[in-house]
């Protein structure tokens, strides 16, 4: 015999949450089976404890997929507004970083209790600490015992076999996450099951990841660990202008996470070390104005010091500025505008925020969610071949997918 419910959904996150309280609110009996001993761990880690949790500005060009197009759909239905109106009718105070991006003023403490609020005002049940052994897929009557919610089926049932009984729906969600941070939870399960019932999932790597960088350019950077400065950050045909910080296996900084979701081993990365200058209008100006000056004593004004001194000692030939002749100024001016940053690999899983590639979209409905290989079953947010940029976004397709899954169960 199995618990009953409209509604399964595997995963206490973001997405899963927020499906469970919208499906809640229209009267579904509805379980959330959550392995982590808490939900939303993700949430609260997220924003440096204050919780990025969405952009006023978003668009579906904020986010990768093999198809760009299946994120509009959901994303039209349930905007940035409407999730701040849930956070304001929860009295919890926001303010914009930059960029478009709401944070919380105090804790995300504070959006998951919104959230557990929401699902116990609408009778959602979560189970914690809840590991499933088994999916299966049947007939309504073995797998239920011949209850209510069986025969109202109609038809098929899904059952989950946990450590915390059985459980069984017409309704499945999975909204399970992806790889990203496994000591908080994160797990490959979602890609598991949508195997299970025939999904195509497209190969997943980290995003939104640190670069690391090996010999020679390792060496060349390790001891400026700690030293940041703005660039923009440019890779197949993407750009981010935003701060890079050195570390000490590589660079880190938002240009270079938001950068690092377009780059792959081998790709040509650039980095304009001079932001919103032309170069070599500036290499002329100080030509004109400082000819005795070191190209090295000029830079360290425009970069920092040590940085500056160390692009001197390995990439640029240092001398006094009047010393430079108008071809040498244009390559100097070139190597600043478009300095290659030769990485070896990313820091992986272990420190990525989030997941690229996932289950494909090509096989589930973008208005519904629904699996279109087999009726019932669902999948919602960062499971799914949908990644955000930082800043906020990929908050926004989980509270926008979960919206839509609700809705339609
Ligand atoms: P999410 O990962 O939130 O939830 C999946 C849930 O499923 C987890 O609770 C997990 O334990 C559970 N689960 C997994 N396998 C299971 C199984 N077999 N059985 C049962 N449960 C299972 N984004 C943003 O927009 N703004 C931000 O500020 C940040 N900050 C940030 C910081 C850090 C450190 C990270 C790692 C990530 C972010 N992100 C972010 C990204 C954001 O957290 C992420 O995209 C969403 O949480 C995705 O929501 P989901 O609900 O899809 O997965």
């Amino acid at each position: 015999m199995a618990d009953t419910f409209d509604v399964l959904i595997v995963g206490g996150g973001a997405a899963g949450l927020m499906c469970a309280l919208t499906a809640g609110q229209r009267g579904l009996r509805v379980l959330v089976v959550e392995h982590a001993n808490r939900v939303g761990k993700k949430i609260l880690m997220s924003g440096g404890g204050r919780c990025n949790f969405t952009n006023t500005g978003t668009t579906p060009a904020n986010y990768l997929s093999a198809n760009p197009h299946f994120c509009k759909s959901a994303l039209a239905r349930y905007t940035p507004w409407d999730f701040i109106a849930m956070v304001e009718r929860h009295g919890i105070a926001w303010h914009e970083k930059e960029l478009g991006q709401l944070f919380c003023d105090v804790s995300s403490k504070l959006i998951v209790k919104m959230l557990l609020d929401e699902c116990h005002a609408a009778g959602v049940r979560i189970e914690t600490s809840c590991s499933i052994e088994r999916v299966a897929h049947g007939d309504s009557a073995a797998a239920a015992g011949g209850t209510a919610a069986g025969h109202a089926s109609g038809g098929m049932l899904f059952r989950l076999h946990t450590t915390r009984g059985n459980f069984a729906a017409p309704a499945l969600v999975v909204a399970s996450g992806g790889l990203s941070i496994p000591s908080m939870g994160a797990s490959g399960f979602g890609y598991e099951l949508a195997r299970q019932f025939g999904h195509h999932v497209l190969p997943t790597r980290a995003g939104l990841v640190p670069l690391t960088l090996s010999g020679k350019h390792q060496e060349r950077l390790a001891d400026l660990s700690g030293v940041a400065l703005p660039v923009t950050a440019q890779c197949n045909g993407q750009s981010f202008s935003n701060f890079l910080l050195v570390t000490h296996r590589g660079v880190s900084g938002p240009s270079i996470l938001q950068i690092s979701s377009y780059w792959q081993p081998g790709d040509d990365l650039r980095l304009d070390l001079l932001p919103g200058r032309d170069a070599l209008d500036t290499l002329q100006q100080l030509q004109h104005e400082r000819p005795a000056a070191e190209l090295k004593t000029v830079l360290a004004e425009l970069l920092p010091k040590r940085f500056a001194q160390r692009l001197c000692e390995v990439w640029l030939p240092n001398k006094p500025m009047k010393q430079y002749n108008a071809p040498q100024l244009r390559e100097l001016a070139q190597v600043l505008q478009s300095w290659p940053l030769v990485a070896s690999g990313t820091e992986g899983y272990r420190t990525a925020e989030v997941t690229l590639g996932g289950i494909d979209t090509d096989e589930v409905s973008s208005s519904t969610l629904q699996s279109r290989r087999v009726p019932g079953l669902y999948f919602i947010g960062e499971v799914l071949d949908v990644t955000g940029w930082l800043g906020g976004y990929n908050f926004q397709w989980a509270w926008a997918s979960g919206h839509a899954a609700g809705k339609a169960v």
